[in-house]
């Protein structure tokens, strides 16, 4: 096994034998990065806002397909919509839940934790067996690609994913399911250079080293 699950007192850590430069990782909302990006969230201007078509006011039901360490997925919770998380792998999910269970009890986040609900299991397979009660608005997919780099430069949250995830080899599959759920958009996160999952997105918005391809029903 290349990773370890460990219940502390603390909540469940997650650490990788191989890993010398960091002891265990939680998922943490009310801390780190996860707590600055929360508190310099920048509405409307956050790309991952323009991507989803989200504007002030609005309460969107976005489904999160590629739910991963849950960053996204409580970013678009904090901008006020209502988030459906899909997790399938068995010890990201453990992680998530946990961190979300933690969360629950800090006031300064309860609201947006509300908003934030894990279903663990393979989005595909959720969308292909489920009737659902309302389609979501948007469906969103970050899905793994292949590691372009082994270099201890990657982020200790990718290092996490490559490690334990691999990479997500049904990732069009998803997207193309996703085309038939969604209402509004189905929102596509790739590496900055990676090819698209479906051809010709019909708005791609460009991060320094990411893009969201957007692909709009009509
Ligand atoms: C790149 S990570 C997502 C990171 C996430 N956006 C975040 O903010 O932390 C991809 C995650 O999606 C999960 N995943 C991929 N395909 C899935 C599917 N069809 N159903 C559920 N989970 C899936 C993988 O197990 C992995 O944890």
């Amino acid at each position: 096994m290349n990773y370890q699950l460990t219940e502390t007192p603390e909540g469940i850590a997650l650490t990788l034998p191989s890993q010398v430069k960091w002891r265990a990782y939680q998922i943490d909302f009310g801390q780190g990065p996860l707590r600055y990006r929360f508190e310099h969230l920048q509405g409307r201007n956050e790309l991952i806002a323009k991507a989803i078509g989200w504007k002030k006011g609005d309460s969107f039901q976005v489904f999160d397909t590629t739910a991963g360490l849950g960053r996204e997925a409580f970013l678009l919770a904090a901008l006020g919509c209502q988030v459906t998380l899909f997790e399938r792998h068995t010890a990201i999910a453990t992680l998530l839940k946990d961190g979300l269970q933690r969360a629950m009890t800090d006031p300064t986040l309860a609201n947006i934790i509300e908003r934030m609900k894990l279903i663990e299991s393979c989005a595909i397979e959720y969308l292909n067996n489920n009737t659902l009660p309302d389609l979501p608005d948007v469906i969103y997919c970050d899905p793994m690609f292949e590691a372009r780099t082994k270099s201890a430069a990657v982020k200790k949250e990718m290092q996490i994913l490559q490690s334990v995830v691999g990479s997500d080899a049904d990732a069009s599959q998803l997207v193309e399911i996703s085309l038939k759920f969604a209402k509004k958009r189905v929102v596509v996160k790739r590496a900055h250079a990676a090819p698209t999952l479906k051809s010709n997105p019909d708005l791609v918005f460009k991060a320094r080293s990411h893009r969201f391809d957007v692909y709009i029903k009509t």
